[in-house]
């Protein structure tokens, strides 16, 4: 049978594959973003209770009732805002199901989509789903910094939605309060809506704090903001992540919700939200965790010629081989593959368009021994290239 892919140029996810290629090579992989270290033992326990209290049908729609009170008391401790449980909170199938569904629920044929590269990559294929078209603006190494005038050039009467992702993955940048502003300025007077993909709000380092668009009054009205309980509860696994937006576009993205998973396993929603109400303050520990895991990697590193870049925050940490080769980022984290074994990810498949550049990723929420042993393993590489 003849048909026409929708998505012709899209093949499986970088992760995936370097993740693939980790398995094949014997490689250690601090490419992917999850955790190899156990959950809270209190939240197994949780889900534990949760299968026994008999939570196995069909859960709410907009998600179960407790959890999305609790998750109003989460945001209100964390950024000082009210948020209506029953009809601002909707939880989702991880952050994934939220961005698409809000992508879906406002962008139509024909409609633009303003995104910043180096970009996560769920924003453009759910884009062109919905019709829609991506306008990739470059953030430029090493600052990443936003160009709000090259954003002004870049808004249209086509313009629907700007998505911002904060803290950033994976420049390790985050907003600050006065990007917000710019943001807020520019699309003050226009039909456009605003995609907070904010699920690294807690890994936020060197005493920052998270710049939420939800504690942002004038943007909040008009956004979606995207939070994961898979990274703020080291569970990527569990798929549970929740969308926070005003009445009328909460309603419109429940509506793309109702039909693409209608609702998200019912024990693990039980076992949050008892989670969430004995220990009301676990994510507080979590800047200082990820601080610390991003100094053992980055402090190893430094020096060793695989230098590590200034990191404000995310799972991540940027390192520049450019003392070591010049050459293209794919072909160097292949040759840390095969001659390191170890599993990184780079930076120019995230852009459209990649400025020149010899940068990596590297996950940080990793165990301590396993961000030592890759470490060591880097810096042996560098050496050995070094002596060359
Ligand atoms: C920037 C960003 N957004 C969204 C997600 C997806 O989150 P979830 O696993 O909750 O679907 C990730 C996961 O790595 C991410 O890095």
């Amino acid at each position: 049978m003849r048909f026409t892919s929708k998505l012709p140029d899209v093949g499986t996810t970088l992760f995936t594959v370097m993740s693939r290629r980790a398995l094949e090579e014997g490689a250690l992989n601090i490419g992917q973003g999850f955790p190899d270290y156990p959950v809270d033992p209190r939240l197994t326990a949780a889900l534990h209770d949760a299968q026994l209290a008999g939570h196995h049908q069909y859960a709410p729609m907009e998600g179960v009732p407790l959890l999305r009170e609790r998750i109003a008391a989460k945001l209100a401790a964390s950024y000082a805002v009210t948020v209506d449980p029953l009809t601002e909170i909707t939880v989702t199938c991880g952050a994934t199901e939220a961005l698409y569904d809000a992508i879906q629920a406002v962008v139509g044929a024909g409609d633009e989509v303003l995104l910043f590269d180096p970009a996560y990559d769920a924003y453009e294929p759910a884009v062109r789903l919905a019709g829609g078209r991506c306008v990739r603006i470059p953030l430029a190494p090493a600052d990443f910094r936003y160009d709000w005038d090259r954003v002004r050039g870049c808004l249209s009467e086509r313009t629907r939605l700007v998505i911002i992702n904060n803290p950033q993955n994976p420049c390790c940048s985050i907003a600050a309060r006065a990007d917000l502003d710019a943001l807020a300025a520019l699309i003050r007077d226009r039909p456009v809506s605003v995609l907070a993909d904010e699920v690294y709000e807690h890994v936020v380092f060197d005493g920052r704090t998270h710049a939420s668009v939800l504690a942002h009054a004038e943007l909040r009205e008009r956004s979606f903001v995207v939070f994961s309980f898979g990274k703020t509860l080291h569970a990527t696994g569990w798929r549970v992540g929740y969308c926070v937006a005003p009445p009328a576009l909460t309603a419109e993205l429940r509506k793309v919700h109702q039909f693409n998973t209608f609702s998200i396993a019912a024990p693990l929603q039980h076992a949050i939200a008892q989670y969430l109400g004995s220990c009301a303050d676990a994510w507080s520990a979590l800047p200082a965790f990820f601080q610390a895991k991003r100094d053992l990697l980055a402090g190893r590193l430094r020096g060793s010629g695989l230098e590590p870049v200034p990191a404000a925050g995310t799972y991540f940490q940027l390192i520049d081989y450019g003392a070591l080769d010049g050459g293209r980022d794919l072909d160097f984290a292949d040759r840390l593959m095969r001659e390191a074994k170890v599993a990184t990810i780079p930076l120019s498949p995230f852009y459209a368009v990649a400025p020149s550049m010899t940068l990596l990723r590297l996950c940080i929420a990793k165990r301590d021994a396993t961000l030592q042993t890759a470490a060591d393993r880097l810096c042996e590489f560098a050496a050995r290239a070094a002596a060359r």
